[in-house]
């Protein structure tokens, strides 16, 4: 195992009702003037803004509102957000919503106690400081809620980059799971092809003896095949619900990801998808994820079939392990149809003559040396290659 630091200091409430503490937590924190984030308008519709600001009335705290992010949330809107809380005087930045929300009220967070363009931020300029940030989370999918990191799409060049810092992690998170019941069928999944992405990424590991995390993982992998399928039949389900957020969380904050190399390949090759197409980054994690495991899984093949007997119950073929390796991969593909999502490019939106603009912002773009690094180092043509696997 490699040595590691790891300090995950957010405040979770879970369950039934919490967003109504919502105020007293704020206070708790410290905040005294608050911009409470938001995205389309389901929070809107549900009456979940209205109870937030109804615990901040509680409570005396001020607040101003700034709607209208995006799934994939664009840069211009930060810079509003921004403004908005230096003219403002914000000193604590509330999300309620999902993954986008949430990394957006980063992205301002950070932005507005930083002299330079917040976009340096996300094209390797350290953030030292941030103001704090809590979120009500309305999804299962992102882990940012309990997570070091924002990604952002820049409008110019539909740039879609990530960023990390200890300072963006937020202070609090409100999870009430039946929050989640309002989503539809199709999101649900994305969230959760998401959290099993966090998984495997983490899973696919160049570290030798990670038992512990690698057992964690597979633990979360289980709880996700398992759980699932149920919320996605029974989107009023609430133990399937819970399940799932709470390993949303766990999957992404790193506590099963320390110690170890890590993958991040796939989100990398995703981004440019969501970036362009503005298509669901689950969605297109569906579609990415096995074309990837296909390409790099000559690499270690016997990672690929630890994982297709610990999770998918894939006998172990010890004469051909690259034959369980590949059952593993199409059985998590399988999976990942059965809950509704896409299998392919013209499934998701995807336009084959589009490959070789999105490898060259995904290889070159915005600086980049033409590789992504991972549990395999990727060129261009490795990237166009794969691409070209979800054809
Ligand atoms: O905008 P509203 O109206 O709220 O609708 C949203 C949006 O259309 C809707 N929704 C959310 N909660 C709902 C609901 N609809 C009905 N009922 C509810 N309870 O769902 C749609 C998707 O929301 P979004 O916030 O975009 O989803 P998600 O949480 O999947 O976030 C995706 C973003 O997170 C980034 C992704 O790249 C993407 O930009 N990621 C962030 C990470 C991080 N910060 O650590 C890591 C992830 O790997 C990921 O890359
Ligand atoms: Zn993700």
């Amino acid at each position: 195992m490699k040595n590691f630091t790891f300090y995950s200091p957010t405040y979770f409430v879970f369950g039934k009702d919490t967003e109504n503490q919502a105020g007293e937590y704020v206070k708790r924190f410290g905040g005294t003037k608050v911009l409470i984030h938001y995205g389309g308008g389901s929070v809107i519709r549900s009456g979940l803004l209205d109870r937030v600001k109804a615990s901040l009335d509680q409570e005396g705290i001020a607040y101003v509102l700034l709607g209208g992010v995006q799934p994939n949330p664009r840069s211009g809107l930060v810079y509003q957000g921004i403004d908005l809380c230096r003219a403002e005087g914000v000193d604590f930045i509330l999300a309620v919503g999902g993954g986008s929300t949430i990394d957006s009220a980063k992205a301002i967070a950070a932005g507005v106690l930083y002299d330079g363009d917040f976009w340096d931020f996300y094209s390797g300029t350290p953030i030292e400081k941030a103001l704090p940030v809590a979120t009500i989370l309305t999804i299962s999918a992102a882990g940012s809620e309990g997570s070091a990191d924002s990604v952002i799409t820049k409008e110019e060049g539909m740039f879609k980059r990530g960023t990390g810092a200890e300072a963006l992690r937020p202070k609090f998170s409100i999870l009430n799971p039946a929050l989640t019941q309002t989503l539809p069928a199709y999101q649900t999944a994305c969230g959760i092809t998401d959290i099993m992405a966090h998984l495997y990424e983490r899973y696919l590991t160049n570290t030798k003896d990670v038992e512990v995390t690698d057992r964690l993982l597979e633990a979360l992998l289980l709880t996700m095949v398992h759980e699932g399928p149920k919320a996605v039949a029974d989107p009023d389900n609430y133990e399937a619900r819970a399940n799932i957020m709470w390993a949303g969380m766990i999957a992404h904050n790193n506590a099963c990801g320390v110690g170890r190399s890590q993958d991040w390949n796939s989100h990398n090759i995703e981004h440019e998808l969501s970036a362009l197409y503005d298509c669901a980054h689950g969605a297109g994690l569906a579609v990415t994820m096995p074309a990837v495991f296909t390409y790099v899984m000559n690499h270690d093949v016997m990672r690929f079939a630890q994982v297709a007997t610990r999770v998918w119950g894939c006998q172990m073929d010890f004469a051909h392990p690259e034959e369980t390796a590949k059952a593993g991969i199409e059985a998590l593909r399988n999976f990942l149809v059965s809950i509704g999502m896409p299998k392919n490019f013209a499934e998701l939106g995807a336009r084959e003559e589009d490959i070789d603009k999105l490898v060259e912002v995904l290889c070159y773009g915005d600086g980049r040396p033409g590789t992504i690094r991972g549990f395999v180092t990727l060129n261009a043509d490795d990237c166009r290659k794969i691409y070209q696997l979800m054809v």
